[in-house]
């Protein structure tokens, strides 16, 4: 029985890592009491009321299940920023960060206010964190899902940036109209080829196939949006794209035939190969 128990208690008798029970409790003592995480240390001999003891058995129960954490809270930070997550879209990765990080250097070094394309925004992740750091770059994030981009405007509307960023529907370039050439496309497609069996495990269960395959080799997306970067970039403007560990090789290669200079490989933390960027000709 878990009434009556303490803090202490829930965490210590509960099936899942202590972590993972301290973030679902730390949630559960915010929304029901405004208290603050450190609550869980300071007051670690209180007892949860009715209401937020069963809310308790029903987040372990879900995480038990396999449901991903920021599903389960309905949000995940990214960068500086917050954002709301759902089903409908991919949570957003650490590793991810390394693009905006390449963007905002790109922003810095050409000194005057940019346009700067996302392609395959899904929560906005990349495209927002970018307008938080750089108020005077203009944004243009695009995804074929409606169900991402009704979250990432939702995004946007609660981080105060929708002036900032313009949101369209459509396949890669196609999803836009008038909006001329970019000084940096950047892009997170999906690159995990359809056969990868970690696509059946773990987090990427419950995320959406189309967010994390492009149901081939794992290259046809991002060979897409690298052979239509010369179109939609000024002369000497940046592209720079997320992909799998082992297709650092195949991805310089795409840049090389697509005829882009200065190509790039970028490393995460890890010292992984997990971005490549390329430039327009000037
Ligand atoms: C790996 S997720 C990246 C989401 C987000 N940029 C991030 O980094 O967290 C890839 C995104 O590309 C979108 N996508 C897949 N195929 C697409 C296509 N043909 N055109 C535009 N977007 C596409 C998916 O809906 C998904 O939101």
């Amino acid at each position: 029985m878990s009434e009556s128990q303490s803090l202490r208690e829930l965490i210590s008798n509960c099936k899942l890592p202590a972590n993972e029970a301290r973030i679902l409790l730390a949630h559960l003592l915010e929304k029901h009491y405004q208290l603050p995480r450190s609550a869980l240390l300071s007051r670690d001999d209180m007892t949860l009321d009715i209401v937020p003891l069963e809310e308790w058995g029903n987040l372990v129960s879900r995480r038990l299940g396999g449901e991903p954490i920021a599903y389960i809270l309905g949000k995940k930070g990214f960068h500086n920023i917050e954002l709301l997550v759902a089903p409908g879209v991919l949570i957003p990765r650490p590793e991810t960060e390394l693009l905006v990080d390449i963007a905002l250097a790109e922003i810095t070094k050409l000194n005057r206010s940019t346009k700067i394309l996302d392609l395959g925004t899904g929560s906005g992740a990349i495209a927002l964190s970018i307008a938080n750091a750089a108020p005077l770059a203009s944004l243009v994030a695009t995804d074929q899902s409606v169900e991402a981009l009704t979250i990432a405007r939702k995004n946007a509307q609660s981080l105060t940036l929708k002036k900032q960023v313009q949101f369209l529907q459509g396949s890669w370039y196609e999803a836009l109209t008038e909006q001329g050439q970019f000084d940096v496309i950047i892009s997170n497609p999906p690159y995990i080829a359809n056969q990868d069996p970690h696509l059946t495990q773990g987090d990427l269960r419950f995320e959406p196939e189309s967010a994390l395959t492009d149901f081939d080799s794992g290259l046809s997306c991002l060979q897409a949006i690298i052979a239509g970067a010369d179109q939609h970039l000024k002369p000497g403007g940046l592209i720079a794209v997320e992909h799998g560990f082992d297709q650092s090789e195949a991805v310089i290669e795409l840049m090389t035939i697509a005829g882009l200079a200065d190509i790039r490989v970028h490393l995460d933390l890890a010292g992984h190969c997990r971005a490549a960027s390329g430039r327009k000709g000037l």
